[in-house]
């Protein structure tokens, strides 16, 4: 088969240079340019990285044309509507569904890891009351390290995938405590009877002893419909390949820092509002909005190129027609109000905003459609979970996408220390 080539032509020197061009098995082809600087004595210029691909992957792949998103091959929409979140977790680390017998090994192996250390309590003890949730998890993951000096080495797969499952299981347990932390109300502890999901939920509302019907914020027990809901967001949230947390845990690892501080790195990158803070503003906007009738004005300001104000939830950097996982948060949120018999005020709002903006020619003109945040943000807020506990949410969804980009840099040959160039304009 005939290899493309690339030819780039120097009209200084009048030199001509060819680079390979890679082909991958979905999206773009590739410009191999590793000899670039080698070869030439110049760099390329690419701040954000926008045309630039850092590794090669087998995790997940977006088209963001096609509205498309796929975890090892298999499409979104298949993963949030038939399997679990735990599923979904053994996908992406091992690259197969499991069958009946491995799911129940996983299930198992993630409930009994679920606790923390003692040491770990005095941890959360000594933040100051009111610390934000999201960073005494990055602090308390942080610490994990110091708990658990192994996985340096990668030559031990049975190794790695301890670290791996001890993560993904004590990170609801660790979101949970620095919520209550949070509160000032006393940690519960991780209940080996409960799914992954629920026990997430139940941490979260309960009294000590695990009482619901006396639950904090006045709940009475947990429907089988939230942990469905919960559940569906932690997988839409698994992976979404080289984004702004996983190219930093992958810079992390590429150090050769402990496992548990690169995905302490990808907390701290993902609280950032441009990020997976952009939840949490949403239900601020929504709440500053206020009611139905002030939603005309905001639309409009959105629209003015004089005013800075954006309808947060609304556009994606990749997703140009539609964001597939808002479609699937779309019918939840429907299925939850008729089920749940919710109808807030927020909701209303929401509903105005969806249904204004996608019949109004600014937004259609510039493809600009609700995305996974506008959806998330009121699901959360219909299973009663504050604001400040949206991006940790997202963390727990996140934690599996950022081992299995960890493990597949620390498993490829070709993986370097991340170090890119500068153009320099100083003195
Ligand atoms: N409200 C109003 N106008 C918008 C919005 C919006 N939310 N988003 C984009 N536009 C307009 C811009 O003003 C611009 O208009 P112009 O062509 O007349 O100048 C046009 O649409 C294109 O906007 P860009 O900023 O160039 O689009 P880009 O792809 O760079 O930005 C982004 C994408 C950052 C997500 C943007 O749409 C935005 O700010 N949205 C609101 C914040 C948000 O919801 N973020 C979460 C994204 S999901 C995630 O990251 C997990």
């Amino acid at each position: 088969m005939k290899k493309n080539i690339v030819t780039l032509v120097d009209h200084n020197s009048g030199k001509t240079y060819e680079y390979p061009v890679l082909e991958g098995t979905r999206g773009p082809s590739v410009i191999d340019i590793r000899n670039l600087f080698k070869d030439t004595g110049m760099f390329t210029y690419d701040p954000g990285y926008t045309s630039t691909a850092s590794c090669e992957s087998k995790i997940t792949f977006i088209d963001g044309a096609k509205g498309e998103l796929r975890y090892r091959g298999i499409p979104i929409e298949e993963l949030a509507t038939k399997h679990s979140y735990l599923d979904t977790c053994y996908l992406l680390l091992n690259g197969t569904l499991p069958d009946h017998v491995e799911h129940k090994a996983f299930d198992l192996e993630l409930r009994h890891r679920a606790f923390l250390h003692e040491g770990l309590h005095n941890l959360f003890k000594a933040f100051p009351d009111n610390a934000h949730p999201m960073a005494t998890l990055s602090a308390a993951v942080t610490a994990l390290a110091s708990f658990y000096h192994e996985h340096l080495e990668m030559e031990n797969e049975a190794e790695f995938k301890e670290m791996a499952h001890r993560l993904i299981a004590k990170m609801p347990t660790l979101a949970a405590f620095a919520y209550r932390h949070s509160l000032g109300i006393p940690f519960i502890q991780p209940d080996i009877d409960l799914s992954f999901t629920k026990n997430f939920l139940t941490m979260m509302r309960a009294y000590p002893g695990g009482k619901m019907h006396l639950s904090m914020l006045g709940h009475e027990e947990i429907k089988e419909i939230e942990v469905r809901a919960l559940d569906t967001i932690f997988t839409l949230h698994a992976d979404h390949e080289q984004n702004a947390s996983t190219t930093v845990v992958r810079g992390v690892a590429s150090t050769g820092a402990h496992p548990y501080v690169a995905i302490s790195s990808g907390i701290a990158a993902l609280w950032g509002r441009a990020h997976g803070g952009a939840n949490e503003s949403v239900i601020a906007q929504l709440e500053m909005i206020g009611s139905v009738e002030n939603v005309d004005a905001f639309i409009e300001r959105a629209k003015d190129p004089d005013d800075n104000f954006r309808l947060m939830g609304f556009g994606h950097r990749v997703y140009k027609n539609f964001d597939p996982r808002a479609r699937i948060l779309k019918e939840l949120q429907d299925e939850l109000r008729i089920e749940l018999g919710l109808d807030s005020e927020l909701m209303a709002i929401a509903r105005k905003i969806e249904e204004t903006a996608l019949s109004d020619e600014y937004f259609i003109s510039r493809n600009l459609y609700p995305n996974i945040d506008f959806y998330t943000g009121i699901i959360l807020t219909a299973l009663k979970i504050p604001k400040s506990m949206f991006t940790p949410i997202f963390v727990i969804g996140r934690t599996v996408g950022w081992l299995s980009q960890w493990i597949e840099f620390k498993q490829d040959p070709t993986s370097k220390i991340a170090r890119p160039r500068q153009l320099y304009t100083g003195e």
